[in-house]
Formats: C-alpha cells, sequence, structure tokens
C-alpha cells in the first residue's frame, strides 16, 4: 500500500490532469446521444429573406431589357452581344465562372448609357465631338455602378475597357494588348459585330458577311487578332480569308 501524505503532493490518481470517468449509465446516454444526432439528416433552417437565392442572371436581362426599352435603335443589343460574347468563350474554353462572368458584363456592358443624357442617347444623325466625349463616359459610369457589387468586380473591370482597342487608341484608359481584360477584347468584338449588323440611326446596317470582313480587316488594330479570327471562324458567313 502507497503511504498518504498529509499537505504533500496529491496523490497521482487525484491529479486534476486526470479526469474521472463518467458512470457507465450516463455515458451510454450521451454516446447513444451523439450517435443520433450524428446520424440523423440535417434540417436546413428556414431562409431569411436576406439570403433567398434568386437567379440574379435572370434579373439582371430582365433590368437591361427594361433599361433599353428607352432606345429602339439597340432593343435587345445587350443581350444579342452577351450571346456572342459567350459563344466565343466557350469556343476559347474558358473556365464555366470566366465564361458565366463575360455573359453577365455582356448584358450590362453599356448598363452606364444610363446616365447619359436623352438629347445625345437618342439623337438621330452623327454626335459633335462634345456629344461623344460624353457618349464615351459611359464605359466609366457602368463600372462605377458595378464596382461596389460583391461577386462583380471582373465584370466592372469588363464593363469598363469594352471599348478599348488592341492598338491603345481606346477609350477610357488608352489600355493596349493583354493589358485589356480578356473578357473587355471579347465584349469589344461581339459589341462591334453586333451594332455593325444592327440598325441604326446614324449609319446603315451591315450584312454579316461586310461586319465580319471588317473585323477580320481590324484584327491587331482594335481587335485582338487571335480572338478576332476566332470569332469570324465561329460565325457563318465569315470572310473567305478567315476559312
Ligand atoms: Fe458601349
Ligand atoms: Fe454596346
Amino acid at each position: 500500500m502507497f503511504p498518504v501524505t498529509q499537505g504533500g503532493p496529491a496523490p497521482l490518481t487525484a491529479s486534476p490532469s486526470v479526469r474521472k470517468s463518467p458512470s457507465p449509465k450516463y455515458s451510454i446516454e450521451l454516446r447513444l446521444s451523439l450517435t443520433i444526432h450524428f446520424l440523423m439528416p440535417r434540417r436546413t433552417p428556414p431562409p431569411h429573406p436576406s439570403s433567398l437565392q434568386i437567379d440574379i442572371h435572370a434579373f439582371i436581362e430582365s433590368f437591361v431589357n427594361t433599361l433599353e426599352a428607352r432606345d429602339s435603335y439597340t432593343a435587345g443589343h445587350s443581350q444579342r452581344v452577351s450571346d456572342l460574347a459567350a459563344s466565343l468563350a466557350h469556343e476559347l474554353r474558358l473556365p464555366s465562372w470566366s465564361a458565366s462572368a463575360i455573359h453577365i458584363a455582356g448584358d450590362l456592358h453599356d448598363i452606364g448609357k444610363v446616365g447619359i443624357p436623352d438629347g445625345i442617347l437618342l439623337k438621330s444623325g452623327r454626335l459633335t465631338p462634345a456629344e461623344y466625349e460624353v457618349m464615351q463616359t459611359h464605359p466609366v459610369i457602368g463600372f462605377e455602378i458595378l464596382k461596389g457589387v460583391k461577386g462583380l468586380g471582373e465584370v466592372a473591370l469588363m464593363v469598363r475597357h469594352h471599348h478599348e482597342r488592341y492598338d491603345g487608341k481606346g477609350y477610357p484608359d488608352g489600355l493596349a494588348g493583354d493589358d485589356i481584360p480578356l473578357g473587355a477584347r471579347i465584349l469589344a468584338i461581339a459589341d462591334s459585330f453586333d451594332a455593325m449588323t444592327s440598325n441604326r440611326t446614324y449609319r446603315p446596317v451591315k450584312t454579316r458577311e461586310a461586319a465580319l470582313e471588317e473585323l477580320w480587316r481590324e484584327r491587331g488594330r482594335q481587335f485582338d487578332p487571335y480572338l478576332a479570327a476566332c470569332f469570324c471562324g465561329l460565325q457563318p458567313g465569315r470572310p473567305a480569308t478567315a476559312a
């Protein structure tokens, strides 16, 4: 038998670092309760109104359609640009998150036109240099609208740069080549193609073939040469030189 010392160090069995086992009855109940807890299917709490899942893409398309109703000449433009850009992104085998961002940026690329006065946006005929300068603010207005929206940072940049040119002569920042975000280079091609093949007040509509010829001619100047060649190759009626 071990001697018990009064006032000395406590014996090993009484050390605070060694816990007493729970009674067998308590232990079984606890274990059963934990087993049942982890085996039961998890119940999802009801969604809080602020976290409701909504189809944000469908909402964006509907919202942009409403904005475009302001100008009958551009009705459907953003949707077509979005679809053309998405098909090029798909052809390039971009990751799905990137293709989705480009698709959404296509819908929103001209959202900044909401800040352009009717007298300029709806003017029939050519814009004066001063009016054109105001019109050129729409990519930055769009960027400012979108930049604070969580998850739309890349989209906001594509919107800002969709009027840059590959040779650096575009706006608003005069970026050139690969400094222009890839999505913005794709949007520039889709946007120009749709603008050329759609009815506008200030210029006659071009045939698809003529529009593709222009894209092909402008590769390396206005447009990324590789992307322009891919786009021309995708479209029916592509120029013979792009075959
Ligand atoms: Fe634009
Ligand atoms: Fe546009």
